[in-house]
């Protein structure tokens, strides 16, 4: 979505903040646009397309100042275009302001605003609030109001409705104002200067201390100085959290797509997050101990790819600990209406601010149930909404398509599975065992990376398609809707997934020799009945791909096609049978010269509804 930064220091705005909105280029956007507090009065800069546009528009354009703000735009009212671009200006070109989120009620608050006489540029629901905080902030000026911004912003606040992070400046005042309301805005605590951001990325070069701002909470904040108040105008003690990521996790290291890099990056990220979840790092809280034993039903819930981990936890927890594990898109879990009520809610978002997946979780937390959040982000809106929270421990990830938390989600729900089955007196032997698997997981993905020339190869031959059907069972289908989901997005190449055993129910009458399948099989119980379906595939002359187990003869039965990964307890093998397919996508994405990175269409932290 949208990215926002905000500078207030001593150092060249300008340069600042464009430097931090290049570190925001992979939440996708459309425009992109400055607004600096310059020597000559408030200077505005906007253009479409990449941010090197707008650096070439401001290239020999003398723009000097020490305060600023900056926007990546992702269109939602109006098409991508300069004037709707932000910053937005007041009729006097004297306030800029920049918005993420939606504000719904615009259409009334501009019709007002028109009939009040405001000349209106762009399309945007953003507009409206510029022109509502100049009607303010001009009088309050006049009358020698101090921090007449700061006051007129808080004055608007209560006048909008929807979601908006909005960080103001004018001309006249040598501070930044920030608000927010479901949607994401971060203080970066410099020395002699500070920043608003949309999420800590583009601050990790600068400082690693920051404040996340609560809801209806508004920041006033200079180079030297910052200050926070609630709806109510009470100061707020801000809680600053120290951030352990380095600005080199978030740089591409030589690779050429950060994708590549952090698929590279899974035998770390899921050695971290395995010690995470280990000895002193993680116990299971006493309310959830007592809790377990009793425990009728567990409903999990996420969006897209955290959906998807979701569903591969799913099945592990049931099996495990025999509790019924649920499974909710959160878009959907908002809006039903249960018939009994689910005494645990897992929620999962790697990056903790997707508005459906927040949504849902109030509505599990209003609804009486206990709420555990599984998130990548310190600090991020989820955590600071749930009753409890377990981090994966992957670092930044800045590519819009999910791979290392998507692994590492797997791996927090699969400990978790572990501390369930423990705090339900489960065999010991049987936890021993699994946890000591799961210690080696980390090493069997290492594996998978270092074998990527096979998969280079296939992934040539499935660039080629218009459509490609995913297939697994039980633990391994999902592994087969992440690995659809993955390749759609980023190659733009049709992909559908089904439990394999549905194929004859419908699918089979769309394959073709042009219809590639992957197949995923383990070493499970249902391995057989999955290679009876492969057979069905081959019967109807359609391309087959399989992802098996080092060892699996029976899989070059069917193809030559065989894509491997080591052997494993077959619980476990969603995670390297994963990296097999996110090196699939990547590659077929790759081949099809596909902006991977970037997709077209997508956002990497979707923080409206
Ligand atoms: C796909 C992808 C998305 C996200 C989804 C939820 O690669 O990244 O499907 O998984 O938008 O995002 P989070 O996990 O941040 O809630």
């Amino acid at each position: 979505m949208c990215g926002i930064v905000g500078y207030a220091g001593i150092g060249d705005a300008l340069k600042i903040v464009i430097e931090a909105l290049k570190r925001l280029e992979y939440r996708g956007y459309d425009s992109a646009g400055i607004a600096i507090r310059s020597d000559r009065g408030l200077k505005i800069v906007k253009s479409v397309g990449e941010i090197g546009n707008l650096e070439n528009r401001v290239r020999g354009m003398s723009i000097k100042g020490a305060t600023g703000i900056a926007h990546t735009r992702w269109a939602t009212h109006g098409i991508p275009s300069e004037v709707n671009a932000h910053p937005h200006p007041d009729c006097r070109k004297k306030i800029a302001l920049v918005h993420n989120g939606i504000i719904e009620n615009y259409r009334t608050l501009r019709k007002e605003l028109l009939s009040r006489g405001h000349e209106f540029r762009s399309e945007t629901d953003t507009e409206v609030v510029v022109h509502l905080v100049e009607e303010r902030y001009y009088p309050l000026r006049k009358k020698g109001i101090e921090d007449a911004l700061f006051v007129a912003v808080r004055e608007v606040i209560p006048l909008l409705e929807g979601s908006y992070a909005l960080v103001v400046v004018a001309e006249d005042e040598d501070y930044l104002v920030g608000v927010r309301e479901k949607s994401p805005l971060v203080i970066g605590i410099g020395s002699g200067e500070n920043f608003l951001a949309s999420d800590v990325s583009p601050l990790l070069k600068y400082t690693s201390e920051v404040v996340y701002l609560d809801d209806g909470e508004c920041a006033r904040l200079d180079r030297k100085s910052f200050r926070i108040v609630d709806k109510e105008g009470n100061t707020v003690q801000p809680g600053i959290h120290q951030v352990d990521w380095s600005p080199k996790d978030a740089e591409k290291g030589g690779y050429e797509h950060f994708m590549l890099k952090e698929i590279n990056e899974q035998a770390g990220s899921l050695h971290d997050t395995f010690v995470g979840m280990t000895g002193e790092n993680f116990t299971l809280s006493p309310m959830l101990k007592t809790l377990v034993p009793y425990l009728k039903s567990i409903e999990i819930i996420g969006c897209g790819t955290s959906y998807n981990a979701g569903m591969v936890g799913k099945y592990f927890i049931e099996s495990l600990t025999r509790i019924p594990v649920g499974l909710c898109y959160a878009s959907e879990y908002r809006y039903s209406s249960p018939a009994e009520h689910t005494p645990l809610i897992i929620a999962i978002s790697q990056s903790g601010e997707t508005a459906d997946t927040l949504a849902a979780m109030r509505e599990a937390r209003r609804r009486g149930s206990v709420t555990i959040a599984i998130t990548n982000v310190v600090g991020s809106t989820i955590t600071r909404e749930a009753d409890f929270t377990l981090y994966t421990r992957a670092g930044p990830e800045i590519g819009v398509a999910a791979t290392k938390t998507f692994t590492a989600q797997i791996m927090v729900l699969d400990m978790l599975g572990l501390r369930l089955f423990e705090a339900k007196k489960g065999d010991p032997a049987q936890l021993g065992r699994l946890e000591g698997s799961l210690r080696g997981v980390p090493r069997l993905v290492q594996k998978v990376l270092e074998n990527q020339e096979r998969i280079k190869e296939v992934s040539r031959f499935l660039s080629k398609a218009h459509t490609i059907f995913f297939i697994g069972r039980n633990i391994n289908y999902p592994t087969a809707v992440e690995g659809a989901l993955k390749l759609k997005e980023i190659s733009y190449i049709h992909a559908e997934a089904y439990p394999a055993g549905e194929l004859k129910h419908g699918p089979l009458a769309l394959l073709s020799p042009e219809t590639p399948v992957v197949a995923v099989a383990a070493s499970d119980h249902v391995r057989e009945k999955l290679y009876s379906n492969v057979g069905e595939v081959c019967a109807r002359e359609a391309p087959v791909v399989i992802v098996a187990e080092e060892g699996d003869e029976t899989a070059w039965n069917y193809t030559d096609d065989v894509l491997t990964f080591p052997a494993c307890s077959p619980e476990l093998s969603p995670i390297p049978a994963s990296v097999v397919l996110q090196l699939l996508a990547y590659y077929a994405a790759k081949e099809r010269g596909c902006a991977i990175d970037k997709p077209r269409n997508l956002a990497k932290s979707v923080t409206v509804e």
